[in-house]
């Protein structure tokens, strides 16, 4: 079997594979970039690759579970295809660290949350040595910062620039302070370089990244809020829309609630996990929120921005949680009704405080109750979905859509996906849409002559 690596000249593949949230899409763009400057060619292809880069997620027990089956696949073509260097990155990896090389004697490297800087040079130690290897540093690699310019350039209309990472809330079922470590932001300069280069390579909208966005700024030398930083990349970068994820219902301040009327160029969405509608299970969860302290900041920004779009995260089946809990739940949603909904059914994750609370829900009652807040949720997203027809929405056009022949899709500013026929050439601008259809997870409309 020849080596590539003893023939520099011929073009590398990298298949990477990720799982679970935006910030592991986010760093495997890293690890594209990064590899690319060692002359790997992203291929779709698994068949292609010379190097395979997992990303994993562990914050559910379902993520963690799909992570071990196609590492487990992967086996076979390794014996087929001995030079194949397999490598695992993100959360499963930061956790396990060594004990997945263990696990998985197929694999070549694990690589921690905090090391991605490394991998280029890891690698190399990897082919070089032909030993397995394990980096798990608690500090971030190769200096503490990420690297904007690491970023690009990036092909797509659309994309997520990581302005913190990490979490000190403690939520107590959550495994991501584990994982990802204390909070930490990056300097604002560096993220208005990143967002400004981004512009001219033709990105029109940034997804804002990080656990707990509100609390962006704290620890930093210079004195910046999250506020600051919208107001700062409306006025300082030439980016058409600006979107941000994940925040804390407890640091939802009324200045940023202000920006969603007053940042021209921030979406009219927010994303706003509430987890539970019972005070007794959030106090459990150490959410510091309350179900009628939610409902305020909710009534708050409908007040400010009545076109605003809400959505939210739901636990089910949380330690302790009665059937009397649960209705406080649905009748949250009820009372809210929220454009659209991610729900899960609660699962133990290793070091959490929750793991080893008493009364765990049984796991078939569980299920019911997931079933029950879905089909309650589908109900009112599709009702919602519906009530846009008739309207127009300006659209973002990112590209012709996967499902419908021949057509372009994109996302209003309230997040909702429009699929329609559009020439090609609409492809990054915002156009006006009549929506004429409606789905549970999309609208359909015709464009309007500009
Ligand atoms: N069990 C179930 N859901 C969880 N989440 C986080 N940890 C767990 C867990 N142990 C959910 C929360 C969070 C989302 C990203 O994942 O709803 O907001
Ligand atoms: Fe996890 Fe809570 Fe931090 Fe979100 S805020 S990442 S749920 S600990």
């Amino acid at each position: 079997m020849s080596d590539p690596l003893l023939h520099p000249g011929s073009p590398r593949g990298l298949y990477v594979r990720t799982f679970g949230c935006q910030m592991n899409e986010y760093d495997s763009l890293r690890v594209q970039r990064l590899l690319a400057n060692l002359g790997y060619v992203t291929v779709n292809d698994i068949g292609q690759a010379d190097v395979i880069f997992l990303n994993t997620c562990s914050v559910r027990g379902k993520a963690e579970q799909k992570v071990h089956s196609f590492l487990g696949t992967l086996r076979r073509l390794k014996d087929t295809k001995p030079h194949l260097k397999i490598i695992a990155g993100g959360c499963v990896a930061q956790q396990l660290g060594a004990k997945l090389l263990d696990r998985f004697d197929h694999l070549d490297m694990v690589i921690g949350t905090r090391a991605v800087n490394s991998i280029g040079r890891m690698l190399q130690q990897v082919q070089e040595s032909g030993r397995r290897l394990a980096c798990l540093p608690d500090e971030e690699s190769d200096g503490p910062r990420l690297d904007g310019r690491q970023i690009l350039p990036h092909p797509s209309i659309t994309a997520p620039v990581t302005i913190m990472q990490g979490c000190n809330n403690y939520c107590t079922y959550c495994i991501v302070p584990y994982v990802r470590g204390p909070e930490r932001s990056r300097p604002a300069d560096e993220i208005l370089e990143e967002i400004r280069l981004l512009d001219e390579s033709g990105v029109r909208e940034v997804l804002l990244l990080g656990q707990n966005v509100n609390s962006y700024g704290r620890g930093l030398d210079e004195n910046i809020t999250f506020v600051d930083l919208l107001r700062r990349i409306g006025t300082e970068t030439g980016i058409a829309r600006i979107r941000f994820t994940t925040s804390h219902p407890k640091d939802l301040t009324d200045e940023l609630i202000r920006c969603f009327a007053e940042v021209d160029s921030l979406c009219k969405h927010l994303h706003l996990p509430v987890q539970s509608g019972s005070d007794l299970v959030l106090a459990r969860m150490n959410r510091g929120c309350t179900a009628a302290g939610y409902m305020e900041k909710i009534s708050r920004l409908r007040r400010i921005c009545p076109e605003i779009a809400l959505t939210s995260d739901i636990i089910v089946g949380f330690p302790g949680e009665t059937e009397h809990d649960f209705q406080k739940t649905m009748e949250l949603l009820e009372q809210v009704r929220f454009d659209n909904l991610f729900s899960f059914r609660y699962s133990d994750r290793p070091n959490t405080r929750s793991a080893s609370f008493p009364d765990k829900v049984d796991p078939e009652v569980a299920s019911r109750r997931l079933l029950e807040l879905q089909s309650f949720q589908a109900e009112i997203t599709l009702a919602k979905n519906l009530a846009e027809i008739g309207s127009t929405r300006l659209v973002l056009v990112e590209g012709p859509s996967r499902t419908s022949n021949g057509q372009m899709t994109g996302r209003t500013t309230q997040n909702r996906i429009v699929n329609f026929q559009a020439p090609l050439s609409s492809v990054g601008q915002i156009v006006g849409v009549k929506i004429t259809l409606a789905y549970s997870h999309s609208l359909g409309g015709d464009i309007i002559p500009a």
